[in-house]
């Protein structure tokens, strides 16, 4: 996978590292307020009639944090990481890659202002009005002529995998950004979309729905195949199938998005076709799912005592299962249960704890050691992080899976006279002790991102003690 040189290649990782450092700070913050919300949902009176902090001006907040802020910086950490690495070169350009660390920062400070302030596009995931969006396109680009052109000045002859999953994330992140937030400018905080009705919901799903495609499943494989490896300390179990998983995936995806509009003004075939493809996918997905978990083989017995490891592989179960589980619930009688009730929110954060956060919190750990060059401050906190978050995101998925089907077969059940059994509010009020489990669970997932924060400022710190004595030793 990676180069073995006669001279050591000096890469450029100080950008990885402060990139690696905030994606950690943004894991807390986004998690954190995701409880919030969380708890507003289960105890309303925490939403004190003070409308920035109501769970409408958070609920975007909680996302653009957690997809974007901490997801973002994890996919800038490890591309730079990973792409000097495998092609045993520097970056192409040290200054942009500083300048994406900047931008993309100061695209979240803007997120974290104009959010609780109600400045939105009301787009999901694409909430940010136009300057910021214009923001994000220059930033990104930046990011993606970096990627490309450091694979271009590679010392290594192959492109490996990873990187493919990364570029094709941020081209086709790139595209789809730019076509949805196309919009008119009113105002320096307000625009209208410039597409309506039925058109603008088929573009808004097909951004939606790509982002999930793309940015939190591709990236986040190109993160697998680098990491899994890696710490296994064993090639991936098939290269072929990897290449294969990123062609399906990357053909695949792109036909999916109107599966969130299952009888809707859509026309009804442009569903079933959203359907068909959906199944489909579970065929490169699990493919893919596979692969990592082979590349185990013979090594399982790592898992007693890697507890890094232990994060990477619980996220491709993770992984596996919500990839078993969009496709079903694409089918459209299926759809017509689960859509608009909480079963959906147990899919997202499935996908989003177990497999997103978890594969990077693996990588973070695995990066941290090597880009520090030591060992964690304490091992024994990692194991409890890991327990806290599998714990976390169980109850956290349990609890929707169980108060959505609850809500889908309230909201459908009529009586002899074919009248609705139960009034909305009632399943409203049914959902009450669901919503305290999701809110407990995720105080449990909360907990262990804090515990990573302390245990990777103290590792730093370890770090650069030990260089200075070091330092002062050689200097004496
Ligand atoms: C083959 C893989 C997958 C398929 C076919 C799939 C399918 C679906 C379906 C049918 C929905 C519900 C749409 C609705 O009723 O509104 C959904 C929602 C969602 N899925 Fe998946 N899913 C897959 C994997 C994933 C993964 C790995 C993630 C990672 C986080 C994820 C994140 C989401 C999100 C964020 C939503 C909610 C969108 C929204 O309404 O805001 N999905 N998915
Ligand atoms: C402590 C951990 C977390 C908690 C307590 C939490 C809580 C919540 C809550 C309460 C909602 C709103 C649900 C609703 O509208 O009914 C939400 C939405 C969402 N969260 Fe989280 N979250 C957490 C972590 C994460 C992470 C790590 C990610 C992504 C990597 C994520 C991605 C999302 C997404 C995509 C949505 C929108 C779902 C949809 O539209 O269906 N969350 N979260």
């Amino acid at each position: 996978m990676e180069a073995t040189q006669a001279t050591p290649v000096k890469y450029d990782m100080d950008v990885v590292r402060w990139f690696t450092i905030m994606a950690v700070v943004y894991l807390v913050v986004g998690t954190l307020v995701g409880v919030y919300i969380a708890s507003e949902l289960a105890w309303p009176f925490l939403n004190f009639d003070i409308p920035e902090i109501t769970f409408g001006r958070l609920r975007p907040l909680h996302t653009n944090a957690v997809i974007f802020a901490f997801g973002g910086c994890t996919l800038m950490a490890t591309g730079y990481y990973m792409v000097q690495r495998t092609g045993a070169t520097k970056l192409w350009s040290n200054g942009l890659a500083w300048f994406t660390f900047w931008g993309w920062n100061l695209i979240i400070v803007l997120a974290v202002i104009t959010l609780p302030l109600g400045i939105t596009q009301s787009k999901e995931y694409a909430e940010l009005e136009w300057p910021i969006d214009i923001m994000i396109t220059i930033v990104w680009v930046a990011f993606g002529l970096n990627h490309i052109m450091t694979t271009a000045i590679r010392k290594t002859s192959h492109i490996y995998v990873s990187n493919w999953f990364t570029m094709g994330m941020i081209i086709m992140i790139s595209y789809l950004h730019l076509v949805n937030s196309m919009a008119i400018p009113v105002s320096l905080t307000q625009s209208f979309s410039i597409f309506s009705g039925v058109q603008d919901a088929m573009i808004q799903w097909w951004w939606g729905h790509n982002a999930v495609g793309f940015y939190l499943t591709a990236g986040f494989l190109g993160i697998m195949y680098y990491f899994v490896p890696k710490q296994a300390g064993r090639p991936v179990f098939s290269y072929r199938l990897s290449v294969l998983h990123f062609w399906t995936l990357s053909f695949g995806y792109v036909w999916l998005g109107a599966h969130h509009l299952q009888y809707t003004a859509l026309p009804d075939w442009t569903g079933s076709l959203g359907a068909a493809i959906s199944l489909a996918m579970i065929i490169p997905s699990w493919g893919g799912a596979m692969n990592g978990m082979m590349t185990l083989s013979g090594a399982w017995d790592k898992l007693r005592t890697d507890y890094v490891l232990r994060f990477l592989v619980v996220s491709l179960a993770f992984y596996a299962m919500s990839t078993f589980e969009g496709p079903v619930m694409s089918i459209k009688t299926v759809n017509a249960l689960s859509h608009y009730t909480d079963w959906t929110v147990g899919h997202v954060h499935s996908g989003a704890l177990g497999w997103v956060a978890m594969v990077s919190m693996g990588a973070i750990y695995h990066m941290v050691m090597k880009l520090w060059n030591t060992k964690m401050y304490s091992d024994n906190l990692v194991n409890v992080h890991f327990w806290l978050a599998t714990i976390g995101a169980v109850v956290y998925v349990v609890a929707m899976w169980v108060s959505g089907i609850m809500q889908g077969l309230m909201w459908r059940d009529y009586d002899e006279y074919g009248t609705l059994t139960y009034t909305f509010v009632e399943s409203v009020s049914a959902m009450h002790p669901y919503y305290a489990m999701r809110a407990i669970g995720g105080m449990i997932y909360n907990l262990g991102a804090w515990i990573m924060l302390f245990n990777v400022v103290m590792t730093v710190r370890q770090a650069t003690a030990a260089r200075s004595v070091n330092t002062a030793t050689a200097n004496a």
